[in-house]
């Protein structure tokens, strides 16, 4: 007897470990279920909720939800993609996201989503919030005026990197992802090398001095939509540098 859990994904059928996410057992099968909290290597944490599918009818998170036998999942409908939008537009007017003044612009995961999902303006109300950027670290930023509180810094920082550079303090719209440090970032162990400071899908959390290394028309997303690399089954999470 199989120990594989089949279910079908926009028609299609999926062969799954029985541990795995919906998430994960779609980007094996080659199908790309956008996400901003999730990402390779880190657990996952059901934040952003960009990831949003349904499952027989019913709106999940599909990098927490586990496969089952026989569910229905549907991740490209017209009722998804709206509220996937809605989602994005969320993120995109609660924060400060100027894309032309963004180095990561090219290389944004946010920025990314947007284009793919068809958005060129939020629909929304800009929030327009006052936030602060600690640039006291001499390689390392931090503009929480992008921060969408994906927690992937705090997770890296404290699964990969072993240091708990990173932690969330506050709640609703006062909840921010804050150092552990009352002096800011420069009296953190933090070093640039760690892998939470390249884990950021946006432009809050930047390296210093590598400004435009790499030109705009070459950056990860100037050519093909994110998700690309799934879709043609090219296994690659990190962000070109
Ligand atoms: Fe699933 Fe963020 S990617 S909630």
């Amino acid at each position: 007897m199989s120990d594989k859990v089949d279910f079908i994904i926009d028609g299609e059928e999926v062969s799954a470990n029985p541990d795995q996410t919906i998430l994960i057992a779609a980007e094996e099968a080659g199908i790309y279920i956008p996400r901003l909290c999730a990402m390779k290597d880190l657990v996952p944490f059901g934040a952003c909720r960009v990831c949003t599918v349904l499952v027989n009818g019913r709106p999940q998170a599909a990098c927490t939800q586990p496969v089952a036998s026989g569910i229905i999942v549907e991740n490209s409908s017209d009722k998804i993609l709206k509220i996937r939008r809605t989602i994005i537009e969320m993120l995109f007017v609660e924060g400060n996201h100027y894309c032309m003044f963004c180095e990561k612009s090219g290389n944004c995961e946010l920025q990314a989503l947007a284009y793919r999902l068809g958005i060129s303006a939020p629909d929304l109300p800009y929030l327009f919030p006052d936030r602060k950027v600690d640039a006291t670290h001499p390689d390392i930023l931090i503009d929480h005026n992008r921060c969408i509180l994906c927690g992937r810094c705090v997770r890296a920082s404290r699964d990969l990197d072993g240091k708990n550079v990173f932690q969330f303090v506050g709640r609703g719209l006062g909840k921010e992802v804050q150092v552990n440090s009352s002096a800011k970032l420069a009296a953190t162990d933090i070093d640039v090398t760690d892998k939470a400071v390249g884990v950021c899908p946006v432009g809050a959390l930047l390296p210093k001095r590598v400004g435009y290394r790499i030109p705009i028309g070459e950056r990860l997303f100037d050519h093909n939509p994110i998700g690309h690399e799934i879709e043609t089954n090219i296994h690659n999470s990190s962000v070109k540098e």
